[in-house]
């Protein structure tokens, strides 16, 4: 066999994890968060990570992206390939977690993701640099991507500091940042929860936009069921570290889903709640659903 064929035969493929867990090192020994979690994204798919606050959707996003250090977590897994290559996702030992090759990832809070110290140039040249563009080009490629997240006057951007961009600017750049390195997977976790819906929707189509000219796979992680309804294909829900459900987007109010999902959807508010005085909470539902 070429050495070749295993990548080609899985050109299609931009993730695959299989027996999947996370667990946390405490003071009290190993505490899972997150276990045997299973899917398969292909190019330019989108999976909606969808969940209670504290249900594991961070962990899950960040020990795929390889952003949990060993010191903090360990990772299991039985198979884990970013575009059709396999991955060690075992917890970095190193001190400054480092990416896994091929996953990007995007946060609520862009001050999280970028470097406070690093002009917005310098920070272009590290991902560009890694991919491979060489010095030449790399300024280039950098107004390139600016302008393609809708920001004018990219020379001028390119000197300055995070601190020195709007809020809304410096989650444009991180998009950039995050979709420059070309990745297989983007992981989006709550990128829009902090923003208004018409601001909220408006990031997601640019985000969604350029994922499906990089043919990126797209893992969504929300609370918010309507954005994940309107922007993915599947949907994984979980509670408690475990997969409650792994459905299509379409399905995810049919009759044979979990108690817990069919709760979680049955307590999203409609406007034709409004006169009512009490809103349906998940607990409610859930015992509703389960009998
Ligand atoms: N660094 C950590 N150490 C120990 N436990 C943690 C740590 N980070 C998160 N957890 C726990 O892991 C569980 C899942 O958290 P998280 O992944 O943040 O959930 P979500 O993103 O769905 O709100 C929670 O019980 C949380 O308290
Ligand atoms: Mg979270």
């Amino acid at each position: 066999m070429s050495r070749l064929a295993k990548p080609l035969e899985r050109a299609d493929e931009a993730i695959a994890v299989e027996r999947f867990a996370v667990a946390y090192r405490t003071e009290f020994g190993l505490v899972p968060a997150v276990s045997n979690v299973s899917f398969a994204l292909k190019r330019s798919e989108r999976l909606a990570v969808v969940g209670e606050s504290g249900s594991g959707k961070t962990t899950l996003a960040m020990a795929i992206a390889g952003l949990l250090p060993h010191e903090t977590a360990q990772v299991d897994y039985g198979v884990a390939r970013v575009a059709g290559r396999p991955v060690d996702m075992s917890a970095s030992r190193s001190v400054i977690p480092v990416r896994h090759e091929g996953v990007s990832m995007i946060f609520q809070d862009a001050m999280t993701s970028l470097d406070p110290v690093a002009t917005i140039a310098h920070q272009f040249r590290s991902v560009l640099g890694k991919r491979g563009v060489r010095r030449s080009e790399i300024r280039a490629e950098s107004i390139e991507w600016i302008e393609k997240v809708g920001i004018p006057n990219p020379e001028r951007v390119l000197k300055l500091h995070p601190y020195e961009l709007s809020g809304g600017m410096r989650q444009r750049v991180m998009i950039a940042l995050a979709m420059c390195s070309k990745p297989a997977v983007l992981i989006a976790d709550e990128p829009t929860s902090a923003l208004d819906i018409v601001v909220s929707r408006r990031i997601m189509d640019l985000v969604l936009s350029l994922a499906v000219e990089l043919g990126t796979a797209v893992i969504v992680i929300t609370h918010d069921i309507d954005l994940a309804r309107k922007y993915t294909d599947r949907m994984l829900v979980l509670y408690n570290g475990e997969v409650q459900d792994l459905c299509s987007t379409d399905s995810v109010t049919s009759a044979e889903r979990s108690p817990y999902t069919r709760a979680l959807l049955d307590c999203v508010p409609r406007l034709q709640d409004y006169d009512k005085e009490f809103l349906p909470t998940l607990a409610r539902s859930i015992e509703r659903a389960a009998s």
